[in-house]
């Protein structure tokens, strides 16, 4: 009851769609989205994933055209990931730093056909080494200051092809402060870096090491360098020292389970704050939305709009094309 002694009627505001429209407080648009994409050798592939189903892993051909019906939808940033053939995986992971790898590639021709879109790269070496982790292994331990030598040069070569965005996704201590070093003495001050600042080692990333075909490479798990998932405050000295280091945007990764650390994230520091729904998330909803227990719609919308709910600028998601082209129908 309110001072009147009437009754306070909640749902006055929610009683029809454009009352429900002019009190919204978040919106989603085709802006708020980072589509990751996968890229392979060959000419005119489209290969499906069979645990992601609707993404694909594309051949550099056939790239520049997916990208191009992003562009042309107003989304403003892609995040790329190469299946890099297990003939070109080593323990060193040397193919991260061939500035003619499939990645750099596939970033000059984006760039060439698209000079303002944001082209992330991520800067890890999991793609490239035999073993499946982020960084160098020597006799079973993931050495840091190395890989971190390793790291700046995989993100020159980036810059160099194109790159605008880098985004460090390995967690080895101290990654941020060095890329930002070495890109600004290359003469790439402008290029960005978006960290992977509180990435957990996580169960929902399963579907992705299949679509980099790293699933049968890993040994082991990554547990002595992403971040345990029992930590949110840990997030925060995390967070703290990407921004410390140079970073212009700090992530959280997965995204759905993790909404608590990206609001205690944006509240804290307010930064320029992202989430990356993952491999796992989309496949959960997909799978569910194939046997008919989910709209598929429907959870993809609320699921992005938790993101913007818990203070994120943006979302990387494997429904970004869809998102927009739901949003464009629907409004
Ligand atoms: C690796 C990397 C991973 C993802 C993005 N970069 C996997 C991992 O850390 O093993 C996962 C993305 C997803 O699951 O969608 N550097």
């Amino acid at each position: 009851m309110n001072k009147l002694d009437l009754p306070i009627r909640m749902r006055r505001n929610r009683s029809n769609h454009n009352i429900r429209r002019l009190v919204a407080e978040n919106v989603l648009t085709s802006a708020d989205f980072i589509w990751p994409l996968f890229v392979l050798e060959g000419d005119n592939i489209v290969q499906p994933i069979d645990s992601m189903p609707g993404v694909n892993r594309y051949s550099l051909d056939r790239i520049v055209e997916v990208v191009g019906e992003a562009v042309a939808l107003g989304i403003p940033a892609i995040a790329l990931f190469p299946y890099t053939t297990p003939d070109k995986r080593t323990s060193d992971g040397f193919e991260a730093l061939n500035p003619e790898n499939l990645m750099n590639r596939a970033t000059r021709l984006i760039r060439a056909a698209y000079p303002d879109l944001i082209i992330m790269c991520d800067v890890a070496l999991d793609p490239y080494t035999d073993h499946g982790h982020d960084g160098l292994l020597r006799d079973g331990v993931i050495l840091n200051d190395e890989t971190i030598d390793v790291l700046v040069k995989q993100a020159l070569t980036q810059a160099e092809a194109g790159c605008d965005t880098v985004a460090p996704s390995d967690m080895m201590d101290g990654r941020i402060g060095a890329i930002r070093k070495g890109l600004d003495s290359a003469g790439y001050e402008d290029v960005r870096i978006m960290a992977y600042s509180a990435k957990y080692a996580s169960a929902f990333y399963g579907p992705f090491r299949d679509a980099v075909g790293s699933t049968s490479a890993l040994k082991g798990d990554k547990r002595t360098y992403q971040m345990d998932f029992s930590n949110g405050k840990e997030a925060l000295r995390e967070a703290a020292l990407d921004i410390e280091e140079g970073a212009d945007m700090i992530m959280v990764k997965p995204g759905m389970p993790y909404l608590d650390i990206v609001k205690e994230l944006k509240d804290s520091f307010q930064m320029p704050t992202f989430a990356y729904q993952v491999s796992g998330e989309y496949s959960m909803m997909m799978a569910a939305a194939h046997n008919g227990w989910l709209d598929k719609n429907k959870v993809m919308m609320e699921s992005l709009m938790s993101f913007k709910r818990a203070g994120c600028d943006g979302i990387l998601t494997y429904f970004a094309l869809e998102a927009t082209k739901f949003l464009k129908e629907n409004s």
